[in-house]
């Protein structure tokens, strides 16, 4: 005997909505259209840490909220901000969700999207420029190469447990690797690498603050990257690329007209 399944009511649909939107790597010039049109329209933005202010000034007709976890403040939980998501939605608002680079990479984004939809908000995303590719672009550093690498692995340095066992079996030299939220963990991430085969010598960068006029990029090798020696000074937010591609990197410019 087959059973039906038992269906589940869906939920009532709330009379707002929530755009998910990626903000790219900090300079609102690399938003995109859509996420600029997203936030001329929204009557509450939702920010992170990462957000520019000339990006919170694309949407005059809003109210702008912080939901950025800082020093010496509590941090609001996810369920939290999901919660000031739904209310608005029930009031009937247009929020825009801002999220830096990419909402779905590293960023919450589709926890937050499931939590959404459960609770009957019409949900949408407008995909960012995520800066695991943007901040290696920005720095003149291609992520693939021909002759030198055809294949990016990234990953988060927040945790061993993220990276760590595929670091371990990474062939050495067999793609370029792009960590973000790694610069704490840089030593560890280095000395995991040298003990999975990868030569000291192997090139690496980090690029901070890609993209905003403090953008500064430091390059030279794994084994320095382990000593600690490559960027000094506030060191949030970076992004970490490992491979033969970075000496290939190339000056470049930003024209601004
Ligand atoms: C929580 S993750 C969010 C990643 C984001 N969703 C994306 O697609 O880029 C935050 C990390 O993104 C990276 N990041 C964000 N903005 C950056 C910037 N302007 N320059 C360099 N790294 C940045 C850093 O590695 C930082 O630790």
């Amino acid at each position: 005997v087959t059973r039906t399944p038992e269906r589940q009511a869906p939920p009532r649909r709330l009379p707002g909505r929530v755009s998910l939107v990626g903000a790219g790597p900090g300079d609102p010039d690399l938003l995109t259209g859509r996420a600029v049109a997203r936030l001329g329209a929204a009557e509450l933005v939702l920010y992170d840490g990462l957000t520019s202010r000339r990006a919170l000034a694309l949407a005059p007709g809003a109210a702008h909220v912080s939901v950025a976890r800082r020093v010496g403040r509590k941090p609001l939980t996810q369920d939290r901000v999901i919660a000031m998501m739904v209310d608005a939605a029930r009031r009937g608002l247009r929020v825009v969700r801002l999220k830096s680079g990419d909402p779905g990479l590293l960023g919450r984004g589709g926890e937050e999207a499931q939590a959404l939809v459960r609770a009957g908000v019409r949900v949408e995303v407008v995909p960012g420029l995520s800066t695991a590719l943007a901040a290696p672009a920005l720095a003149g550093i291609p992520v693939t190469h021909r002759g030198l690498s055809a294949a990016v692995v990234g990953v988060s340095g927040h945790a061993a447990e993220g990276y760590g066992a595929i670091l371990d079996r990474l062939t050495p030299g067999s793609a370029t690797i792009v960590v973000l939220m790694g610069l704490g963990q840089r030593t560890s991430i280095a000395r995991r690498l040298r003990r999975a085969g990868w030569p000291a010598m192997t090139p690496a960068a980090i690029i901070v603050d890609a993209s905003r006029a403090r953008q500064r990029v430091w390059s030279g090798t794994l084994g320095a990257l382990g000593r600690r020696d490559g960027v000094t000074g506030r060191e949030q937010p970076g992004v970490i690329v490992i491979g033969d591609v970075v000496a290939v990197r190339t000056p470049l410019e930003v024209f601004r007209s």
